[in-house]
């Protein structure tokens, strides 16, 4: 028999993320044999009962519901995991933690900062464990970069510049809205790259960096209308499809972003560049488990980028893996995050980002979103 504790999950959403996410508990145990937690995959929840059944199935819930609100009443459950469209994650958040579950919500925390604050409030009123998928930090070369930033190899840190590069909504025909385009839907999504993707670039850079101080930003929409799906109308696009923003971080570093979904050629170009007066790093999704290190002191006939193969056993996560030399992928980033959130009920130490956390990164995003409005720069503790 298992002496472990039972975690039970119960997940909302059976999309993309939903199935990341069941992947991680179920794979977790099996690789982190050391927790004392285990999670159970006690119920999804998904509108429709066809599609949640097999879900269910598919990934070994023992049970359904097709109404949220009924998961959450529900005895057997301890954490709820909220792998919807952002205009769901603040009322599901808030509902959970009053029920006094645990809450482990996607990325971004919410549309925009009112909803933002209110989860805030709710997970620290109820005092309920709490966290927000912001899975790249926990990509093993992300983390070794972290451990190398603390570690001041590369000294002062002068620049910061991350790019989040997509092109999947060039064509005019594309619709907006419904199940499968909420992305494209204001109302829904609460902005476009910002909150979609530089909302990831921002929450690596303050782990690595620190705060930002304010920002100054251009936005652009190119199709200014398209039909909605729900409506069959033709309808203003409310979203950003490109952002740019430069920054000042509080280590007085200046940063540099850009994402958008109209870079042909790229799919989800996700790539960071730091330089230090004595070292650089640079990362790239696409080649994620490498790490580019470049020292200055090295000695000057060898001095050169080294690509840093981020597979050993003492590199971060990578003990729990094969053998060195033998690679990872994406998904292992949140049956990593599952692991440290599984940890943080251990230890009482929060698993990081917790929703307050992630608050910043919203409080950067709404600066950058309002900067772009106004033409001005925008310090993000005024938002
Ligand atoms: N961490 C990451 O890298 C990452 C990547 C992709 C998406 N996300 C985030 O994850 C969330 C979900 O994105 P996705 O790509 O999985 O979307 P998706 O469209 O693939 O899946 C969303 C799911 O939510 C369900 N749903 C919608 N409304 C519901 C309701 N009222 N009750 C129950 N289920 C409902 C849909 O039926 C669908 O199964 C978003 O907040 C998104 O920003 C994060």
């Amino acid at each position: 028999m298992s002496k472990k504790k039972e975690l039970r999950i119960g997940l909302i959403g059976c999309g993309f993320m939903g199935r990341t996410h069941s992947n991680g508990y179920r794979r977790v145990w099996n690789f982190f044999p050391e927790l004392a937690y285990k999670p159970v995959l006690q119920a999804v929840c998904s509108r429709s009962e066809d599609k949640v059944k097999a879900f269910a199935e598919q990934w070994g819930y023992a049970s359904v519901e097709t109404d949220w609100k009924k998961l959450i009443a529900r005895d057997d459950i301890d954490a709820v995991d909220i792998c919807t469209p952002n205009n769901m994650h603040a009322e599901i958040a808030i509902a959970a933690a009053a029920a006094g579950k645990m809450v482990l919500c996607e990325k971004p925390l919410a549309r925009g900062l009112e909803e933002s604050r209110r989860m805030v409030e709710a997970v620290e009123k109820a005092g309920v464990n709490n966290t927000i998928w912001y899975n790249y930090r926990r990509i093993p070369a992300v983390t070794l970069a972290k451990q190398i930033i603390d570690a001041g190899k590369l000294g002062r840190i002068f620049h910061y510049r991350a790019n989040f590069l997509q092109d999947w909504t060039i064509s005019a025909d594309l619709p907006q809205g419904g199940e499968s385009l909420w992305r494209m839907d204001a109302d829904v999504a609460g902005s476009g790259v910002t909150g979609d993707l530089l909302a990831h670039c921002i929450d690596t850079a303050i782990w690595l960096n620190g705060s930002i101080k304010d920002v100054s930003a251009v936005t652009e929409t190119f199709i200014k209308e398209r039909v909605h799906q729900l409506t069959g109308k033709v309808e203003k696009v409310g979203i950003d499809d490109a952002c740019i923003f430069h920054c000042h971080f509080e280590n007085g570093s200046l940063g540099l972003f850009e994402s958008t979904r109209y870079a042909r050629g790229h799919k989800a170009l996700y790539t960071f560049e730091i330089n230090g007066e004595h070292a650089s790093i640079r990362w790239d999704l696409h080649d994620l488990n490498r790490l580019e290190y470049f020292d200055h002191r090295d000695e000057s006939i060898v001095r050169g980028w080294r690509s840093i193969h981020v597979t050993d056993g003492d590199q971060p996560y990578m003990d729990k893996w094969w053998v060195p030399g033998l690679s990872i992928g994406y998904e292992h980033s949140f049956i990593h995050q599952v692991a440290d959130f599984l940890k943080s009920l251990e230890t009482g130490t929060p698993c990081s980002p917790t929703f307050r956390e992630a608050y910043e990164t919203q409080q950067v995003c709404q600066a950058v979103l309002d900067s772009a409005a106004s033409a001005n720069w925008k310090t993000v503790a005024d938002q």
